[in-house]
């Protein structure tokens, strides 16, 4: 194209036309193939976005498939960015080509042609390509990649000087070009004017009678030199069925831990961190953590081993003892959370805030310092700074019916095993005595104490102990 013709930049403008109308039958699921999670996102997320990372424009997805959900995902994730175009019935990744092309831009001057279903493909492999089409104004450049069985894949057709000729489907191909280990990855740059012009001249005179994307090569191939570029066969991989997707996610597992870890943080080789999860440098991951959804995880944060944290924030220095289980939740600076900890949704917890072995939390504020070391449940309500929360103390909160508050004010003690009846509020430096069932409100700095009475009888340990025990033997008699 000549300079004059390109927008400002200089640069082309380019829009990614991405294949995913296929069912992905292998997958055997009612879900549709590009729509099954992998790292906590729908897998044709991770295309969308090494796209954009390699600086397309916007992009054009090909639905067909249970096309109302794909699209429904797209737009919800990407607006505008992204739109979608329908291929009614699936007559190939030729037609499916062609039926992007009314939902591209009219002033795109280069497509990417990418498939939905290869998660692991890099930016970088995509940034070259670009580069090597733009390096001469190619009409059409491709990966390739070599692998050691190529079955099932279009091999690449070079000719005697080494110029890549044409695509042939392994199934129309001969013997002896089955045995060219060199495949189409299906990943190519072209220029938009020669794509429109070369997918109109397609045929489908094949195998599976369908239009082949494929087939441009060697259109393009007759009117100028195809450029091409090597690719790294790992990141190649397309998933057709769920044990590709569980090795796939694997692998991405993989490279968000290393992300992290060039960055500072220390990760255990076997935590499962999503995509779009944060964690600060000199945080420490440790085993067989799973961190899910918008979690973040501030600065020499520790979350130990068996954590499954899902949209949680973890403030500086908080620690996470092992096996505690948080949702939509925030940990204050140096807070502690467990062993064996639930805070379920809406639970803040304060900085220096303690929460203890199995303590149950849900839409409830710990000020600073506050503290719930053992067996507690803590629903709705407010915890005041430095209040100290007994073993055993239940919020009584909901009454069948509705849920109700509890409010206890800065410094309060309150004995274990009571039960605090919700709407209750209990004064700053309040005593609750142990085993107190709380049904009204408490003054600040008062003494609550509702218990019966403890009586002691001298010497009648042993005259129950008896009586009991001749009960006993009479019922084993009968
Ligand atoms: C395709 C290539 C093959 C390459 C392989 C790499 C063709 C003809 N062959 O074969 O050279 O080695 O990918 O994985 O292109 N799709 C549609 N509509 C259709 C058909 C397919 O949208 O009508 C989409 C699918 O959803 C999928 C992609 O296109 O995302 C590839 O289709 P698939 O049937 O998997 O092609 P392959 O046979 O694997
Ligand atoms: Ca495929």
């Amino acid at each position: 194209m000549p300079a004059e013709m390109s927008d400002e930049s200089g640069a082309d403008k380019t829009t990614a036309i991405i294949l995913a109308a296929g069912q992905g039958t292998r997958m055997k699921s009612s879900r549709p193939k590009v729509l099954h999670p992998m790292c906590g996102r729908p897998m044709i997320d991770f295309i969308i976005t090494a796209a954009l990372d390699a600086g397309v424009d916007d992009a054009v997805v090909v639905v067909g498939h249970a096309s109302d959900e794909v699209t429904a995902h797209l737009s919800e994730r990407y607006g505008h960015r992204i739109r979608t175009a329908l291929q009614p019935e699936r007559m190939g990744t030729g037609h499916a080509a062609q039926c992007a092309l009314e939902a591209v831009a009219a002033d795109a001057d280069v497509a990417l042609l990418l498939c939905g279903d290869t998660p692991l493909l890099e930016p970088d492999a995509l940034q070259r390509l670009l580069d090597v089409r733009a390096q001469g104004d190619a009409l059409l450049a491709l990966l390739t990649c070599h692998v050691a069985d190529p079955t099932g894949y279009g091999r690449i057709v070079r000719s005697a000087d080494g110029q890549v000729e044409s695509i042939v489907e392994h199934r129309d191909a001969t013997a002896e070009q089955r045995s060219i280990s060199e495949i189409n990855p299906a990943v190519y740059a072209a220029r938009l004017d020669f794509l429109r012009d070369a997918l109109m001249g397609l045929h489908s005179d094949n195998d599976q009678g369908e239009l082949y994307l494929t087939d441009i090569v060697a259109i393009a191939a007759l009117k100028s030199r195809v450029a091409d570029c090597d690719a790294d066969a790992e990141t190649l991989v397309g998933v057709n069925d769920r044990a590709q997707l569980a090795a796939a996610e694997d692998v991405m597992f993989g490279r968000i831990g290393n992300t992290l870890r060039r960055a500072g943080a220390t990760i255990a080789t076997s935590a499962r961190i999503n995509a779009g999860v944060e964690v600060a440098r000199d945080a420490i991951i440790e085993h067989g953590v799973v961190l899910r959804g918008n979690t973040t995880v501030a600065e020499g944060a520790r979350i130990d081993v068996g954590c499954v944290l899902d949209d949680v924030k973890v403030a500086a220095g908080a620690y996470l003892k092992p096996y505690s289980v948080c949702q939509q939740s925030s940990i204050g600076v140096d807070a502690q959370i467990g062993p064996f900890s639930h805070l379920r949704p809406d639970s803040t917890i304060g900085q220096r805030a303690k929460v203890g072995n199995f303590v149950e939390t849900k839409k409830v504020q710990l000020h600073a310092g506050a503290k719930a070391s053992h067996l507690s449940y803590l629903g709705d309500g407010e915890v005041g700074e430095g209040a100290n929360i007994g073993a055993g103390t239940i919020f009584c909160n909901y009454d069948g019916f509705q849920k109700h508050r509890t409010v206890i004010g800065k410094g309060a003690f309150i004995g274990s095993d009571s039960q605090i009846v919700a709407p209750v509020e209990i004064g700053d430096g309040a005593y609750v005595a142990t085993g107190t069932t709380v049904t009204k409100d408490v003054p600040a700095d008062a003494l609550a104490i509702g218990r019966t009475r403890q009586e002691n009888k001298e010497g009648y340990a042993a005259r129950i102990k008896r009586r009991l025990k001749a009960a006993a033997e009479r019922a084993k008699k009968k």
